[in-house]
């Protein structure tokens, strides 16, 4: 497929990335020390994650990262988003750093700048130290103040180079997934668990900003979002209330309390035993950006039996669906922008957005993967929509940079502009590559 000259001209400066996160990728799971996460425990529980996949040797970007930071630049990356992982520098979660964990965010961290890639990093993306599970994980509170100390560490060894912290990805999956439907680490499906996990994981946000800011001067800080419009499954009157407290749960909970100081209406009645004196203000932090992560609308059905009290649902029949049965609806991703721009009143990055499939090289080893082509293009038009009605979008990090661990999909599910063939562990850049690349270009051209 050509490139499309036609682009929507982006202000200078905007930003053109590419996101992973730790688990998805690193591997060396038992490698320099690091300890067992959620992630570890819960993919070898059978049935959890398809195929029996699990994260132990992932891309082993852990070892190869000098050879993605080359791929990257080769792409032409402003800026690329990474997580931390937790148990890596802390095996224990808390008490005392792994030395050699450490070094290898260094290292990463020294490789991205000498190829003139800023770095973006995120401090959790799901992936918890199993230590810290045993004692409660997100359900106690004390973790908090854990989560507080891990970000003083990050903050004080890398802040000397790493500008761009974000402090949660997307903590209604973690929490949601986690703990009220059980589809996600650590498996819970229990209301009181729920909440009290979404209270303390707005309080570890809000610790850790303080802490960012306190140990990293001049770092901008934000958090990132997974919001998407949520539309009811069916005309019915309770259908349309079940989306409506999906959206509560979903897009409003986390930047409410965080960005608004305030729980949404639906979900206050069940947090409020759980909110102590000076909370608010606590998980209140005043934010540089807004990371919005975005993928399609999603839908609802009535369930008000559920933890959640209500029930997710598959897109209706006749919805254009990517292969991975998303919806696809660069619509919705134009008015979520504009809801956010509307809303908080902060710089967007667009930091996830991207198209899974099941991408595999055809009789020359080529990666001709249009539908994601085809994805990217509409998508990208659509924030430029956004930005033409003035939402203030300062960059677009596609997911992902390689194929990965895709949670409970395994390795089935592919996302990446660059193909991995888990067996040797080699790269190719899928056509997706070329095409991001010319855009990034074209971009800077103008
Ligand atoms: C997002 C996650 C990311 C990846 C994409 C497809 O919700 O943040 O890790 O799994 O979905």
């Amino acid at each position: 497929m050509n490139a499309r000259t036609d682009y929507p001209r982006f202000p200078a400066g905007f930003v053109w990335g590419a996101s992973t996160s730790a688990y998805q990728i690193e591997g060396a799971a038992h490698a320099d020390g690091r300890g067992p996460s959620i992630w570890d425990s819960y993919s070898r529980i059978p049935g959890k994650v398809s195929n029996g996949d699990t994260g132990d040797v992932a891309c082993d970007h852990y070892h190869r990262y000098a050879e993605d930071v080359a791929l990257m630049k080769r792409l032409g990356l402003d800026a690329y988003r990474f997580s931390i992982a937790w148990p890596r520098v802390l095996p224990d979660g808390r008490g005392e750093a792994n030395e050699a964990g450490l070094a290898f965010y260094d290292r990463l961290v020294d490789a991205l700048l000498a190829a003139g890639i800023a770095p973006w990093i995120c401090l959790y993306h799901w992936d918890l130290p199993q230590a810290l599970d045993d004692l409660g994980g997100w359900t106690d509170r004390r973790i908090a103040d854990w989560f507080g100390d891990y970000a003083t560490l990050i903050a004080t060894r890398l802040g000397d180079r790493v500008r761009h912290f974000a402090t949660f990805n997307e903590p209604a999956v973690a929490t949601i997934f986690g703990y009220g439907i059980g589809w996600n680490a650590p498996g819970k499906k229990d209301r009181a668990a729920y909440y009290r996990a979404s209270h303390h994981l707005n309080l570890a946000h809000g610790t850790a900003v303080a802490a960012i800011r306190a140990n990293a001067p001049g770092a901008w800080v934000g958090a990132i979002h997974n919001l998407q419009p949520c539309w009811p499954a069916g005309p019915s009157e309770d259908d349309k209330a079940a989306a409506r407290m999906q959206d509560a749960h979903w897009n409003r909970l986390f930047p409410g309390a965080q960005i608004e100081g305030a729980y949404p209406p639906e979900i206050e009645r069940h947090v409020a035993s759980l909110i102590q004196s000076g909370d608010m203000e606590r998980i209140r932090q005043p934010l540089d950006w807004f990371g919005l992560n975005h993928y399609s609308p999603i839908y609802a059905k009535a369930g008000p039996d559920e933890p959640l009290e209500f029930t997710w649902t598959d897109a209706p029949e006749g919805v254009e669906k990517s292969d991975i049965g998303w919806p696809i609806r660069p619509d919705a991703f134009r008015d979520q922008i504009l809801e956010v721009h509307r809303r908080y009143r902060l710089p967007i990055y667009v930091t996830e957005n991207g198209y899974g499939g099941p991408d595999a090289p055809d009789a020359e080893g080529r990666i001709q993967d249009d539908k994601r082509i085809a994805f990217l293009d509409a998508y990208i038009r659509a924030m430029a929509e956004a930005m033409d009605t003035g939402a203030d979008v300062r960059g677009y990090f596609v997911w992902s940079l390689l194929d990965n661990f895709e949670w409970g999909a395994g390795y089935g599910v592919r996302f990446g502009l660059i193909h991995v063939d888990y067996k040797n562990q080699r790269r190719t850049p899928k056509d997706s590559f070329a095409w991001y690349s010319r855009l990034i270009h074209a971009g800077r051209g103008a």
